[in-house]
């Protein structure tokens, strides 16, 4: 029946079919789930700012949050080997993605790498962990720094320590000053990734970069024969008799609380920490202190976040992994998702002034190549990194000796 004939209700009920339809198609080009393991509550809040960037940039966000760093990438690889991939995956900027990239189960993100020239406006070891072969096959998000000594001032005040550790000396007696109050020294979490995490922030600030990396860029099994090494190795165990006896299995961000309910002084962890500062409205600088290392000029060690974008032919697929990709690196969302996460945008044109205390002595610090170190995932294949956090973490927890512990620390580089 032409449409001037139609009664009024059917020509009304077809318009909001076709509406909806449209509505639909078009979603459908925009639909993007994304997997992810951002659960704690100042992860949540920052993948939000990403989920709402890209809802406002009309497309649909798919949540698909998995507990923990090593489950949620196992998950990822399966489904992107497997039949039923994301749209987008997140991996630590790294060598996780290697093995995915090379048997070409990832799109490249090349349109959206020049459109905005990620060649120019992105550090030099971000570059060469997501373009190979001249094609980008990650979308970076962030820097973090791993390794950050946080302090809960309260518990510091309690305790009558005075300022922030500018030594490992310095640091042991302020420990023992909060054991002496009944205070938890040193708030770690019991899952070997995080004793990694204090381990080699201990053999960076303890032994110095070019022992740091011989160790872990350059695999030099001489490295771990050196002083400076085996000094780093003893400092580390000796932080152990700092911990409470709750560490075994705990969460990272169950470890920030302690701080910021002022039951612990200190936690080693990444400024993904400074997310539950902020969600618990602690102020950096009045409530936490945040120390790069000691004095000044410390190393900084710089890791992230990427998305990968599972291969894919579907034409809706590449629009929302495009948009995806345009959106999340966009200036204004760059800012916004930072600020929740902790870490400083990764895009080097960024005016990162309104960021807090902490972030600016990371900016600061990123700026000085001298003192910018990669972090051992940037550095090794996921399988050498699993096995020296094996090494550490029996080190950590058992009875071996510094020479053995060294012995091992040897033979894991072989991996
Ligand atoms: C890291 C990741 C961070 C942070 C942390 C704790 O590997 O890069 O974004 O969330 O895990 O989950």
């Amino acid at each position: 029946m032409p449409a001037q004939f139609m009664p009024a209700a059917r020509c009304a009920a077809r318009l909001t079919t076709l509406s909806a339809t449209l509505l639909a198609c078009s979603a459908q080009a925009q639909r993007a789930e994304v997997l992810h393991w951002w659960t704690s509550a100042g992860e949540s809040a920052a993948v939000n700012e990403l989920a709402s960037a890209y809802r406002q940039a009309g497309g649909i966000w798919v949540d698909s949050a998995v507990a923990g760093g090593d489950s949620a990438r196992a998950a990822a690889i399966s489904r992107i080997a497997g039949s039923s991939p994301p749209t987008a995956a997140q991996f630590n900027l790294s060598q996780q993605y290697l093995d995915v990239i090379a048997e070409g189960l990832l799109n490249d993100v090349d349109s959206v790498a020049a459109q905005q020239q990620w060649a120019t406006r992105l550090p030099q070891p971000v570059i060469d962990s997501i373009r190979f072969g001249g094609h980008w096959y990650a979308v970076p998000l962030n820097l973090h720094n791993p390794i950050w000594f946080w302090s809960s001032k309260a518990a510091l005040r309690q305790a009558g320590v005075k300022g922030e550790p500018r030594s490992f000396d310095e640091l042991f007696a302020a420990l023992d000053k909060l054991k002496a109050a009944g205070l938890v020294p040193l708030a770690v979490g019991g899952q070997t990734w995080q004793e990694f995490i204090t381990f080699y922030a201990v053999l960076l600030h303890e032994a110095g970069p070019p022992t740091y990396l011989a160790y872990f860029r350059d695999h030099d099994a001489r490295s771990v024969d050196s002083a400076p090494f085996r000094k780093a190795l003893a400092t580390f165990k000796r932080l152990r008799a700092y911990v409470d006896a709750g560490s075994p299995g705990r969460n990272w961000n169950d470890a920030t609380a302690m701080l910021i309910s002022g039951k612990a002084g200190f936690q080693i962890m990444g400024d993904w920490a400074k997310g539950e500062f902020e969600r618990a409205r602690l102020v950096a600088g009045k409530d936490y202190g945040c120390a790069i290392g000691f004095g000044p000029d410390a190393p900084y060690t710089i890791a992230g976040d990427v998305f990968v974008l599972p291969k894919s032919s579907d034409k809706a697929v590449l629009e929302a992994q495009r948009k995806l990709a345009a959106t999340v690196t966009a200036p204004a969302v760059q800012l916004a998702f930072n600020r929740k996460k902790g870490s400083i945008p990764v895009r080097s044109d960024l005016d990162g002034s309104s960021l807090d205390a902490c972030a600016q002595a990371g900016l600061r610090a990123i700026k000085d190549a001298r003192r910018v170190v990669a972090n051992p995932d940037m550095l090794m294949s996921p399988d050498q990194v699993g096995a020296v956090q094996d090494v550490v973490a029996a080190f950590w927890h058992g009875e071996q000796s510094v020479a053995d512990a060294a012995k091992a620390l040897q033979q894991a580089l072989k991996r």
